[in-house]
């Protein structure tokens, strides 16, 4: 067994009600560690909308103390519950994780008595179940990492896109505890960098050896053979196993399945969406061509060019060896398997 350093976390909540939520601010990550101080609900939409706090799981809760903080400063409780609901729903479209944080804590604010203090221990239970999420999906995913594998994952799911831990770097995490020795290959993921800033920081901050490649060259090492499995996050799953990831996520998984290795999915229950039926569904966020025109806050191409700028993809279920939840594992997932893990059937 091996001891690792404690986990990061992306964000925490100063005092009772009222209180304040500090944000650690990613954009600034590795280079600079500032925390963001967050009193109300526009500078909490405004730091998810621009990456100060990413990753489902994280925005999820980041929105739920987001919740609170209308709340607290609202003199009607439901109506101020509601209001900062909107706009939090409005903030990012794609996580579910999001919007199922909102319907928890809107559900909380429809019972009879409810204060801004239920409201806040309901955030942190949301925060906490998530930490715990992280531990279990690790354990499970650990599981099919071998001692001396070389891993590589995509943009960040780790410690700071969820309450602590991750969710694919958890999997690696938790396979690295129980004395296997990992490597891990992160993509840089073009065009915010989640890959070479964040990734990359967390697994040198835990001691895990990480080596950066652009994005471009996961088929080369695929194909030079440097790369025994694929782990990845999600942002929303949908029921037939299809999910929605970081813009580069389904080019991975084809260069996978072209190269016979396991591409595997790291997410908890709060990622799934059953209501929607496949991956077609799922809605996509679209930034700022600028993101992609720019590098490093400097533009590089021509000015007057236009950009696409997707923020996510769509990988389908078939390209899944298995995803790893909080509760076990669904093998080649399909929508009977993966109604079935959630006793939805
Ligand atoms: O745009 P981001 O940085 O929020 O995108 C994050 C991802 O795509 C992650 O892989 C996903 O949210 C899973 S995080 C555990």
């Amino acid at each position: 067994m091996r001891a690792m350093p404690a986990p990061i976390e992306p964000l925490r909540w100063e005092g009772a009600v009222p209180g304040t939520l500090w944000i650690l601010d990613q954009r600034k990550l590795p280079h600079e560690r500032v925390e963001l101080r967050v009193e109300d609900v526009p500078t909490c939409c405004e730091a998810i909308r621009t990456l100060a706090v990413r990753g489902a799981p994280a925005i999820g809760i980041a929105a739920a103390f987001g919740v609170v903080l209308g709340a607290q400063r609202g003199r009607d409780l439901v109506p101020a519950v509601e209001a900062a609901a909107r706009d939090l729903a409005a903030s990012r479209p794609t996580a579910k994780n999001l919007f199922w944080a909102l319907e928890r804590m809107k559900k909380v604010a429809s019972e009879r008595g409810a204060t801004a203090q239920r409201l806040l221990d309901e955030a942190r239970a949301i925060h906490e179940e998530d930490r715990q999420m992280c531990r279990a999906m690790g354990r499970h995913g650990a599981a099919y990492i071998a001692d001396g594998a070389n891993v590589l994952t995509h943009c960040n799911a780790g410690g700071l896109a969820t309450g602590a831990y991750g969710t694919a770097l958890g999997c690696i995490y938790a396979a690295v505890e129980s004395g296997k020795s990992v490597h891990v290959y992160a993509d840089e993921t073009r065009p915010l960098l989640q890959g070479a800033r964040l990734t990359a920081f967390e697994l040198k901050e835990s001691g895990v050896p990480v080596t950066l490649l652009a994005d471009n060259m996961a088929g080369f090492a695929m194909q030079r053979r440097k790369i025994d499995l694929v782990v990845v996050g999600a942002d929303r799953i949908c029921r037939n196993g299809d999910f929605a990831n970081k813009i580069g996520t389904y080019s991975v998984a084809v260069l996978a399945r072209e190269h016979g290795i396991p591409f595997y999915v790291a997410a908890p229950g709060s990622t799934f969406d059953l209501e929607l039926a496949s991956g077609s569904q799922i809605p996509i966020e679209e930034r700022s061509p600028d993101e992609v025109g720019s590098h490093a806050g400097k533009r590089v191409a021509p000015h007057g060019v236009g950009a696409w700028n997707p923020a996510f993809d769509v990988t389908p279920a078939r390209y899944v060896t298995a995803i790893f939840t909080e509760r076990g594992v669904i093998e080649a997932p399909s929508e009977a398997k993966v109604l079935a893990h959630f006793g939805a059937r």
